[in-house]
C-alpha cells in the first residue's frame, strides 16, 4: 500500500512539472507578443488597416457635421453652389464673399452700439463688433479734428434677415438677381453680418449711400486715411472681378491696423492679401 502511494505522489509531481514548463508559459509569451515586433520594421498590412478606417470616420463625422446652408430666396440657389462655409467668423480676419457663406444663424457676440449715426436709420444697423466699434469712432473723431469733416456711419451690423430683405428690395429696383448682386450682397455672402463693416457718408450726399458720396472731400479723406485706423476700402475701383463687387467709396471694413496699413500700401484687394 505505502509502494501505491509514493508511486501516485510520483507521478502528480511529474504530472505538475510538466505542466508548469508548458502550458502556463505560453500563455504568459503571447500576452507579451507586440513587444517583441521591432518598432522600424515595416509593415504595410498593419499601417494601412488603421489609416484607411480612421478616414473612413472621419470623412462619415465631416459628413454628419455639415451644417447646413439656408437660402432664403428663391431663385438663388446657383448662388450657393460650390460655396464655402465660413469657420472662422469671429476671427477679425474672416472673409466673407461670394464664395465663402456665413451661416444664417451667425450673430457677433460682442456687438456694441455705435454713439454718432446717421439720423433716421433701423436700430438694428447702428452695432459693430467692439475693436471695429472703437476704431470706426477713433477714424470719426480723426477726421473731424485734422480735416474739420464728418465722416458718418449709416449701415454697420446686418443680420441675415434684414440683408434677405435688402437684397429682395435690391432685386425688385434693379430688376434681376444678377443686377442686384452686382452692388448687393446675398443673405449670407455680406461682411455686414460680421459686425467688421460700416458704410459712411456725410451731409452733403443728405447721408446716403450713392455713388455721388466718391469725389467728396469726405470721400477722398476716408481713402486716405482709414488704413490709419484699421480700416481697408474694400470694394475699390477696377477690382470687381476680384471681390465680386463693383467700387464702393462708403464701405470700409475693419482688419486690424497691420493687415490695413499693408493692404494700403500694396494696393491689394482683401482677397489678395489672404491669399499671401
Ligand atoms: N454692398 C455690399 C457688397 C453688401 O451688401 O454687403
Ligand atoms: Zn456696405
Amino acid at each position: 500500500m505505502r509502494k501505491v502511494v509514493i508511486i501516485f505522489l510520483f507521478l502528480i509531481l511529474a504530472f505538475s512539472l510538466f505542466f508548469f514548463y508548458s502550458g502556463e508559459f505560453a500563455v504568459e509569451t503571447s500576452a507579451q507578443e507586440p513587444n517583441v515586433v521591432p518598432e522600424n520594421i515595416d509593415n504595410d498590412e498593419n499601417d494601412a488597416v488603421p489609416a484607411q478606417n480612421f478616414e473612413d470616420n472621419k470623412e462619415e463625422e465631416e459628413e454628419a457635421e455639415k451644417p447646413e446652408i439656408v437660402i432664403p430666396i428663391s431663385g438663388t440657389e446657383s448662388y450657393y453652389e460650390n460655396v464655402d462655409v465660413v469657420d472662422n467668423p469671429d476671427d477679425i480676419l474672416v472673409l466673407a464673399n461670394k464664395k465663402n457663406v456665413l451661416l444664417s444663424d451667425y450673430v457677433p457676440k460682442d456687438l456694441v452700439k455705435l454713439p454718432v449715426f446717421a439720423p433716421g436709420r433701423l436700430e438694428e444697423v447702428q452695432y459693430m463688433r467692439e475693436e471695429a466699434a472703437t476704431a470706426i469712432m477713433e477714424l470719426y473723431n480723426a477726421a473731424l479734428e485734422e480735416a474739420g469733416l464728418e465722416i458718418m456711419p449709416t449701415s454697420a451690423y446686418r443680420s441675415f434677415k434684414l440683408q434677405t430683405t435688402i437684397f429682395q428690395n435690391n432685386i425688385n429696383s434693379k430688376g434681376s438677381i444678377a443686377k442686384a448682386n452686382e452692388t448687393s450682397a446675398l443673405p449670407g455672402q455680406s461682411e455686414h453680418q460680421t459686425g467688421l463693416a460700416v458704410d459712411m457718408s456725410c451731409k452733403s450726399v443728405g447721408y446716403q449711400v450713392t455713388s455721388r458720396f466718391d469725389g467728396t472731400e469726405e470721400a477722398k479723406w476716408l481713402a486716405e486715411n482709414a488704413h490709419r485706423f484699421g480700416f481697408i476700402i474694400r470694394y475699390q475701383k477696377g477690382k470687381t472681378d476680384i471681390t465680386g463687387y463693383s467700387y464702393e467709396p462708403w464701405h470700409v471694413r475693419y482688419v486690424g491696423k497691420d493687415a490695413a496699413e499693408y493692404i494700403f500700401k500694396n494696393e491689394l484687394t482683401f482677397e489678395e492679401y489672404l491669399e499671401e
